[in-house]
């Protein structure tokens, strides 16, 4: 059944915890939480559902946004047909990443903050990540393009960093040139 998560503000200072390590074997109701949270994002990018549950459409979304202190984040993904791939990180550590950054164009945005936000933020535009699946065994997966930012925006979240930390006020477009806008 559905249920839809309450999702941390800005405000909130748990956002600002540094995230534990995730043991395994995860339990049922950690399972559980995860499961729902897919369901959460799947949903909010359903335009009825959305709708219907007055969900902020999001892509991905990590555990302290939800409360809960540990190192994991989800990342729903709509695919060319239609489906929705969903992917689930534990203790994620990036092994290696390309020299060249990237930046979302229109700024990057987040469930926990509910405004706009002018600025952007360079990001690695390939990544290399190590984590755990649900199940506790260890893959590596290569991320481009948006999928490596949001897998950066997320492993922020485990720092308690929110991105719009890593925009400079007073110069909020700062070295535009220099990257690649996506
Ligand atoms: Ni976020």
């Amino acid at each position: 059944m559905f249920k839809k998560l309450k999702i941390l503000d800005e405000k909130d200072k748990r956002l600002r915890l540094i995230s534990k390590e995730v043991k395994f074997p995860l339990s049922d109701e950690e399972k559980n939480t995860i499961k729902l949270a897919m369901d959460n994002l799947r949903y909010s990018q359903i335009d009825e559902l959305a709708k219907k549950y007055n969900l902020r459409a999001g892509w991905g979304l990590s555990a302290i946004q939800i409360g809960i202190q540990k190192r994991w984040f989800i990342i729903v993904d709509e695919q060319e047909d239609g489906s929705f791939r969903e992917l689930f990180f534990a203790n994620p550590k990036i092994i290696s990443n390309s020299a060249e950054k990237i930046y979302v164009e229109q700024g990057e945005g987040c469930l926990s903050v509910n405004r706009d936000v002018a600025g952007i933020i360079p990001r690695y535009a390939r990544v290399t990540i190590e984590a755990y699946d649900i199940d506790g065994n260890k893959f590596t997966m290569r991320l481009r393009e948006d999928l490596s930012i949001c897998v950066q925006h997320e492993m922020d979240h485990l720092q308690g960093i929110l991105f719009f930390d890593r925009i400079d006020p007073k110069n909020p477009y700062k070295d535009s040139n220099k990257y690649r806008a996506i």
